[in-house]
């Protein structure tokens, strides 16, 4: 029998139209429009804003425009995994909802939590539904709504996160492109230094908890840099050279875009120039689990058939890790 990989097909992306800029923040919280740049390299970063808008309203065009690129009906889905950390509610999953919104009435869904990794975590268990033979069409999105759990008074969060949404669509490959290779970590000792300390089980929101701005993220940034710079970097390093590729041989380093700092970190990790360093920080800041699909939605263009890429991420748990792929299509 024929090895099946899961190959990525098509990609679809949403960004909220209002734009949240660093001279609004400086407006908004003491901070400057250099300190963002040089410390950060973000700009401006997206919002959705607008009553009753949640993760869905942006997971629902991302899919739709995946579909329509890749010329399916959303009936064809036959499994959607949303990585997000900003569910629409605890549950259901957002994942229904969308499936329900869309009209992919055959597919089955969850959501998946690991946050800036999710989307990592995501591709590497869909792409096992693909490997197994029992499923064709998986759809893995990440997607954030940060600044529903984001404190616009605290500088040290409210200038990095941002909003958006991208997908892939996986499918069966017996050429041998898609999915090569997953490398993730996670380490729960970090949980300290980045997570929102209500609205699960241990507190639930109370008058109390609203009061004391617990249903916002957390962040020790300058110690989840230490660990982000280092681990995130190696997670990419060692899926290259444990596959035997050289800084030549790959085509595109796809990392999760939380700080330019630590993009450049892992760039130089792995011997890469900029120029095969997938960037967008500086428009959309950190969108979590929606960072490294809108990287390869403003990229496709550039992406060629056989491409090597290495996608890599850092974030809250600690969550970690890196995954190879080679592009199976070239641009349209
Ligand atoms: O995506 C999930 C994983 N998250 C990450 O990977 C984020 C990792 N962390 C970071 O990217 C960085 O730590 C930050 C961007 C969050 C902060 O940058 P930093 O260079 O680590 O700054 P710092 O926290 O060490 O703060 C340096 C100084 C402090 O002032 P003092 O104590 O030196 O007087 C802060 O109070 O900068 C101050 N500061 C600010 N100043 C102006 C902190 N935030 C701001 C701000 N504007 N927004």
């Amino acid at each position: 029998m024929q090895k099946i990989t899961a190959a990525i097909t098509a990609v679809g992306g949403y960004v909220p139209e209002y734009k949240l800029t660093n001279a609004e923040l400086e407006k908004m919280v003491d901070t400057t429009d250099e300190w963002i740049r040089t410390r950060t390299g973000i700009e401006e970063r997206r919002i959705l804003k607008g009553e009753g808008l949640a993760t869905s309203d942006m997971v629902v065009p991302a899919v739709e425009e995946l579909c329509r690129k890749r010329g399916i009906q959303p009936e064809e889905i036959d499994c959607l995994i949303v990585a997000t950390v900003t569910p629409d509610m605890v549950f259901p999953a957002t994942a229904n909802l969308v499936c329900e919104r869309i009209g992919a009435k055959n597919a089955w869904g969850f959501d998946l939590s690991a946050a800036c990794s999710g989307f990592l975590y995501g591709l590497s268990t869909g792409s096992m539904f693909i490997e197994s033979g029992r499923y064709k069409k998986v759809v893995v999105v990440g997607a954030d709504k940060m600044s529903a759990i984001i404190d616009y008074a605290d500088r040290a969060t409210c200038i990095i996160f941002g909003d958006g949404a991208g997908a892939v669509l996986l499918e069966p490959d017996t050429e041998g492109y898609g999915i090569q290779d997953c490398f993730l970590k996670s380490d729960g000792s970090g949980a300290p230094y980045l997570h929102m300390k209500a609205g699960g089980s241990l507190h639930p929101a109370t008058i109390a908890t609203v009061t004391n701005h617990m249903h916002y993220a957390y962040q020790e940034g300058k110690t989840v840099f230490k660990f982000a710079v280092t681990e995130m970097a190696d997670a990419a390093y060692q899926i290259m050279t444990r596959n035997n590729l050289s800084d030549q041989d790959i085509a595109w380093l796809v990392p999760h875009q939380a700080n330019k700092r630590i993009i450049d970190a892992t760039a130089d990790r792995m011997g890469l120039p900029a120029e095969k360093v997938m960037i967008n920080i500086q428009r959309y800041g950190n969108t979590t689990a929606g960072t490294i699909p809108l990287c390869l939605w403003d990229y496709e263009q550039k992406l060629k058939k056989g491409d090597n890429i290495v996608l890599a991420a850092f974030g809250g748990g600690f969550t970690w890790g890196s995954v190879l792929v080679k592009w199976a299509y070239d641009p349209k």
